[in-house]
């Protein structure tokens, strides 16, 4: 069953994460020739949450936003709500914790709004799932937040089965964002990719080469996969950061990877997987070196 499909927006097929863009240091103007050289790649969804770099990310890239008119037509903001860091950022927050209330969603989006210096939002999500969660309330605030038109589309990250869809029954969804990759295979195990599948969500997944980790790691299923990935980035004449890309895409619910590289090189190598369908052989190769054992 499709259900969410009408609603679904227009993300690429790989998506550019945010997180670390407060480290890379660049200014506006730098981020603006960023920006545009990950477009020139097909790269045009962003993904950001308010946290990232304690608070900044957004507003760096806002100040990008504003350098360039323009520029904002061109992509598509993804952010996130619902967590809340004890950082000088936010002074009243005492305990490190989740909010998923309508006055903090609602205070979060403004600011984000603010921050992005946009008028919408394409996409927003609900960081980690709240224990709290009052479903009918967030249903009702994404209702209001829809109507208002702050944002577009609304989905989860880090969600379990079960919670996503309890929202969903209430709103509809059109996304977890999970991890995945070689190193982190739960969302295949638990059930996560299954229900995105059966409800027509495609995924969006963090962390696709395991931070990096996937090639600096001196772990035995590091080694393992690496040289696994190695061996078929050699038959297909790729590199093997194209291959871990491919892997995840393989997968039929039509995952959005998320990069979170810097370097130009790191996201062609993502987008070149989009033209490699690796055979379920290969797949399953790539498995069984994360695993250690045979499929049973
Ligand atoms: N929803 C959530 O809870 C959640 C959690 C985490 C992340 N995210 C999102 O997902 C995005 C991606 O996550 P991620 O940054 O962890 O992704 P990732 O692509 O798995 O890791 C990126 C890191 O790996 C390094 N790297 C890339 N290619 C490499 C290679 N060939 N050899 C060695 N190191 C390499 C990068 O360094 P270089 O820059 O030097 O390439 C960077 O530090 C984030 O930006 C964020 O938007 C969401």
């Amino acid at each position: 069953m499709n259900t969410s499909s009408q609603q679904a927006p227009r993300l690429s097929p790989v998506v550019a994460g945010m997180w670390r863009l407060a480290e890379w240091g660049p200014d506006a103007a730098g981020t603006v020739r960023w920006v545009e050289q990950a477009l020139e790649l097909g790269i045009t969804s962003f993904d950001h949450a308010d946290i990232y770099g304690g608070y900044r990310v957004e507003a760096l890239f806002g100040e990008a936003l504003a350098a360039a008119p323009g520029l904002r037509n061109r992509l598509q903001l993804i952010t996130k709500c619902g967590i809340k860091l004890v950082h000088p950022a936010r002074p009243a927050t005492r305990v490190h914790s989740y909010d998923s209330s309508r006055a903090h969603i609602t205070a979060s989006v403004d600011a984000s709004l603010q921050a992005l210096r946009t008028d919408r939002i394409d996409l927003l999500l609900l960081h980690r799932p709240d224990l709290l969660m009052d479903p009918d309330e967030v249903a009702d605030t994404f209702a209001q937040l829809r109507t208002a038109g702050k944002v577009l589309h609304f989905g989860v990250s880090n969600h379990t089965p079960g919670q996503l869809a309890l929202l969903h029954r209430r709103f509809p969804l059109v996304t977890n964002q999970v991890e995945l990759s070689p190193l982190h295979m739960q969302a295949l195990a638990d059930g996560t990719l299954e229900q995105c599948v059966d409800l027509g969500l495609r995924p969006m997944i963090w962390s696709p080469l395991a931070r990096g980790e996937l090639f600096t790691s001196g772990g035995d299923q590091a080694q393992r996969v690496r040289a696994t990935l190695a061996e078929l980035a050699a038959r297909h004449g790729v590199s093997p950061a194209t291959v871990a890309y491919a892997w995840i895409l393989r997968h039929p619910s039509r995952p959005h990877p998320i990069t979170g590289s810097h370097r130009l090189h790191a996201l062609q190598e993502a987008v070149a997987a989009t033209a490699l369908t690796l055979g379920a052989e290969d797949w399953y190769a790539i498995w069984q070196a994360s695993m250690g054992h045979e499929v049973p």
